[in-house]
């Protein structure tokens, strides 16, 4: 009793509250260049997480730092991880757009005694490569599935598939071609895109010749699939009546003031829409607007990076601040709340996020303006990539 009493007026006498830090999150990201607006999207969530929960966890503040990486470019990402870890002395990485800047940071991982919680990047086998790899985001697995059946039950046989040539690319094309053709559905051709490619007319002119009655697509969204959707429309597919088949990376919501009519009525299938009716996302919309500036700005980046806050914080909850990956990642194994995209849980086994999909249509509201509608709904969709890959 009497050394406790002595710890604490120890404590009172050098400074106030004991252990009370600051503890530095990294975030890598895309905030300059042409998708810059995805890296707005994660500041807009983590910003919003903390307007809404605080900037403190017990004792302890928390600090963000970002760190800017225009587009996909592994030796950047893995220079600035390690910058962000050894100099800056963070104790989480976070945010990672795409997959190939997610996929090499991860070996710092265990040396550095450091989690990293993917808020974006979406190829399956990402989490595999660390266990201290916690992902809040989805997989195109997990988001192309569904629509494979939506495709089929719908009455298409016949799709091409076109996809940019990386690694959710080549996931998305695997896992339609798993659910279409086990559904009874032909693939006529599957085209593979550099990830660079802004002209998409002459890939237009071979979707109409290989005769399909529809289309499956995956590219990042950003410039790459805003281009992708306006050509389908001005090359004349839509109006020739060639179905339309992705996941919602294609027709997301910063992306459908600019596409109008050209993206109305198409279907995609997602874990995410802006107009998701409940509480959790009434308040989410509502914080992650005013953060972002203008709410026509926002898009799924950011309930990843709102998520992927959550994660943070329950992690410091757990270690009291400490520095321990591995009790940190162990704590939220498991871990289920009400996101504003849904309920989800982080699967003990793969520490890959479980979620509802949705299937939705580009509508137009009263306003005029456009919105993803959800209309059906797959319940707890966990990540069918990672058996695939086993
Ligand atoms: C990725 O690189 O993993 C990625 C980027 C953007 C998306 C989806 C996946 O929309």
């Amino acid at each position: 009793m009497k050394h406790v009493a002595i710890a604490a007026l120890a404590a009172v006498l050098m400074g106030g509250v004991a252990h009370a830090d600051t503890i530095k999150v990294g975030v890598v990201g895309p905030f300059s260049g042409p998708f810059a607006l995805q890296g707005k999207n994660f500041k807009a969530g983590i910003d919003a997480y903390m307007a809404l929960n605080g900037n403190t966890v017990g004792d302890d503040t928390i600090e963000v730092i970002y760190r800017d990486i225009p587009s996909a470019d592994p030796a950047q990402s893995k220079a600035l991880s390690q910058e962000l870890v050894v100099k800056e002395g963070v104790q989480y990485l976070a945010g990672f757009y795409f997959t190939p800047d997610a996929m090499a940071a991860t070996p710092l991982l265990e040396q550095a005694n450091v989690p990293m919680v993917v808020m974006n990047a979406a190829t399956s086998a990402i989490v595999t490569k660390s266990p201290y790899v916690v992902r809040t985001s989805f997989t195109t697995w997990q988001t192309s599935t569904p629509i494979a059946k939506v495709a089929f039950d719908g009455g298409t046989r016949k799709v091409i598939s076109v996809v940019s040539d990386y690694g959710p690319g080549v996931d998305a094309e695997a896992a339609f071609k798993a659910g279409f053709e086990a559904a009874g559905g032909e693939i006529v051709e599957a085209i593979r895109m550099p990830l660079q490619t802004n002209d998409f007319s002459p890939i237009m002119q071979r979707i109409k010749d290989s005769g399909a009655e529809g289309v499956f697509a995956f590219l990042p969204s950003g410039p790459t699939t805003l281009g992708f959707v306006k050509a389908f429309n001005e090359n004349g597919l839509k109006a020739g009546g060639v179905k339309f088949f992705a996941p919602g990376d294609l027709t997301q919501e910063s992306d459908l003031p600019a596409l109008g009519e050209a993206a109305l009525g198409l279907t995609t299938t997602f874990h995410y829409a802006v107009s998701h009716d409940s509480a959790e996302n009434k308040s989410f919309v509502e914080a992650a607007g005013k953060a972002i500036g203008d709410p026509a700005e926002l898009s799924f980046p950011a309930v990843g990076a709102y998520d992927g806050m959550h994660v943070i914080y329950k992690m410091i909850e757990a270690t009291g601040g400490e520095p321990d990956a591995a009790k940190a990642v162990e704590a939220v194994k498991g871990l289920s709340w009400e996101s504003p995209r849904g309920p989800v849980t982080i699967d003990a086994e793969s520490r890959h996020i479980t979620q509802n999909i949705y299937l939705r249509e580009v509508a137009k509201a009263d306003d005029g303006t456009y919105y993803n509608k959800e209309v059906q709904t797959f319940e707890k969709q966990g990540d069918p990539g990672l058996a695939a890959a086993k």
